[in-house]
């Protein structure tokens, strides 16, 4: 599933208030089936630590990516006074987490397709819609227990519509790999859902106005983790000046949610030594996650 509507499958977009009272009707309607959600998952990440007994974790070195898109160890600074939740975030930024908890499967698909139906029609930012091939929402499991949150479509994620889909988002998935899941275990998102022109870094207006819509695909989906994915996507979404070297580690909170800073893959492509690091990221989350470490080789 990428959470994008197909074209008969369509909703009209809600309004922020409407979507908070359909979310919190839910909450009420579907409270009994809490249990029932969370079964699903675990019986989602057994069948991942089945897969994972017979995974061979193979990370090999690449030639180094001459396109940008990793920008550590960068300091990413914050406008000064950048509110907690900027002026564009809708109501629905401050959904709390028991109410996409009580969500049917299909009623979170609904939810994000309500969303990215919105980003579709999104022009707030000119210059990107005007640029853009077509958005880039996300895609996986939306019962995921892992985010994986990158910056921005690059050129090749803009052609498909779909995230990390170039040599970034190959190493990507030998990460995911190395971990024992498969891509379509995680879910995985941006930042930014258009492609910024030359694959330069999103600025923060860009980022402010996308922001709502990242902050509604994640409470919509609930992760157990999100791992950022570079210092672009951790300080924007943890509201940090810290840099990714400082950030990484160790777990931060967002809304109650477990997050992990590691090196964008990207970044890895140029420096491969930093894979060890990033692998050493994994290990803590695989750790917190109760899951077993599988061997690491290449
Ligand atoms: N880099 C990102 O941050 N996201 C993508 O989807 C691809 C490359």
């Amino acid at each position: 599933m990428d959470g994008q509507p197909t074209p008969t499958d369509k909703l009209a977009p809600l309004c922020p208030s409407s979507e908070r009272l359909f979310l919190a009707i839910l909450q009420y309607a579907r409270m009994w089936e809490h249990f029932g959600v969370t079964a699903l998952r675990t019986a989602s990440m057994t069948e991942t630590t089945a897969d994972m007994t017979t995974s061979n974790p193979v990370w090999p070195s690449q030639p180094c990516l001459s396109s940008a898109g990793a920008t550590e160890p960068a300091t990413v600074p914050l406008p000064k006074g950048t509110p907690a939740c900027p002026s564009v975030a809708s109501d629905a930024t401050s959904v709390p987490r028991t109410d996409s908890l009580s969500l049917r499967p299909s009623e979170r698909l609904q939810a994000l397709r309500v969303i990215a139906d919105e980003v579709r029609q999104c022009t707030q930012c000119a210059e990107l819609a005007s640029t853009r091939t077509q958005t880039v929402f996300g895609v996986g499991n939306p019962q995921a227990r892992v985010c994986f949150f990158g910056e921005a479509p690059g050129a090749d994620e803009d052609q498909q519509g779909e995230p990390f889909v170039g040599r970034a988002g190959q190493l990507l998935d030998r990460i995911i790999e190395a971990c024992g899941m498969k891509r379509q275990d995680v879910y995985i998102l941006n930042v930014l859902k258009c492609r910024p022109p030359g694959n330069r870094n999103p600025s923060r207006d860009e980022s402010a106005a996308c922001r709502h819509f990242f902050e509604r695909q994640l409470t919509t989906i609930q992760p157990e983790y999100i791992v950022c994915l570079g210092a672009i996507a951790a300080t924007t979404l943890l509201q940090s000046n810290l840099t990714i070297g400082q950030l990484r580690g160790s777990f931060h909170d967002w809304q109650g949610i477990k997050v992990l800073a590691t090196y964008h893959p990207a970044y890895l492509l140029r420096n491969p030594p930093a894979k060890k690091d990033v692998w050493q990221d994994m290990k803590i989350l695989l750790a917190d996650m109760g899951l077993p470490i599988p061997e690491q080789k290449g």
